[in-house]
């Protein structure tokens, strides 16, 4: 391997102390607890897990984190009557609803309810349209990771080529404006892109994130070229051999192919380890940011876009 590894693990740890820095200076000088309002509609496992390590980080920042599990067959009326108490609630701060939503859910619509200053997750139509005109707004948190840690590397981004490989709302078109916001020449790719190997082999910086296994081999990447790898899928590893269960044991991987680009790459982050944690971390960053803008205080330096 000759990539430098962007440690995600140490790098979240870093923004994690930094917001409880700041969180105990908002208690200390303003009587200020910022809150984190987290919504989980139904028992989807993977949810659960994410809001239980939400909740859980929320506290060990020192701030107040308000759960909200509701049964998979609550009604729309009854979710946006929610949505409307922690809009009104001074001490909630960002307001964050898990996706995927249950089916008979209007995701858009419950999205688009939140207060779009408290919208931490920066999903709301009006965040959406604040990034894209370059204007101050709530930021979606696996692309701002993503963003501080290339900032964190490079320096200065001005100019470089990047290649978004995905185009989700979530992560893919967000990453494409933060990286043109500072000034890099970006494309989205997707999987009707023609000859996507040769548009990945021009980028100095590549961020995957499509969902699927190893699919960026080594051979696409141009040599001493960033890789910031957004998937994280589970597959079968046999060579790890069965569970007691009899199933073949799993690991994770990113949607790069990771040895083969190491090879090649100037700096790579790794699955697990890399952008993972850094969403997190960037949740409780944007609710201390939410929390400061709405008492018109100085936001934290260096945890916003
Ligand atoms: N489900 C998977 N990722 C996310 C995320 O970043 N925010 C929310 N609200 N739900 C998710």
């Amino acid at each position: 391997m000759t990539a430098q590894l962007i440690d995600g693990k140490a790098f979240s740890a870093r923004i994690r102390a930094q917001v409880a820095e700041h969180v105990t200076r908002l208690k200390a000088d303003h009587d200020l607890t910022p809150g984190l309002a987290v919504v989980l509609v139904g028992e989807d496992p993977a949810s659960q897990v994410y809001v239980r390590s939400k909740g859980k980080q929320t506290v060990e920042a020192g701030m107040a984190s308000f759960e909200h599990k509701l049964e998979a067959d609550t009604s729309e009326a009854d979710l946006l009557a929610l949505i409307d108490r922690l809009n009104a609630d001074p001490e909630v701060h960002g307001i964050l609803v898990q996706l995927p939503l249950p089916k008979h859910l209007n995701e858009d619509l419950v999205i688009n309810s939140i207060d779009p200053a408290k919208d931490v997750d920066g999903f709301h139509i009006s965040n959406v349209g604040l990034l894209g005109t370059g204007q101050k707004s709530m930021v979606p948190c696996t692309p701002l990771g993503c963003l501080m840690m290339l900032r964190d590397f490079h320096g200065s981004l001005s100019g470089l080529d990047a290649v978004v490989i995905g185009r989700s709302n979530i992560v893919g078109k967000p990453m494409a404006q933060l990286l043109l916001g500072d000034s890099c020449t970006v494309t989205i790719a997707h999987s009707r892109t023609r000859d996507l190997p040769e548009v990945v082999r021009r980028a100095d910086i590549v961020v995957a994130a499509v969902g699927r296994p190893e699919m960026v081999p080594g051979d696409w990447i141009k040599p001493g070229a960033t890789v910031i790898d957004v998937g994280i899928n589970r597959i079968d590893a046999p060579e790890k051999g069965v569970k007691e269960d009899g199933s073949v044991k799993t690991r994770l991987v990113g949607d790069c192919h990771f040895d083969s680009c190491a090879a090649v790459a100037g700096a790579i982050t790794p699955v697990p380890g890399g952008v993972g944690p850094m969403t997190i971390a960037c949740l409780l960053a944007n609710t201390v940011t939410a929390c400061c803008r709405a008492h018109g205080l100085a936001e934290p330096e260096g945890l916003t876009a």
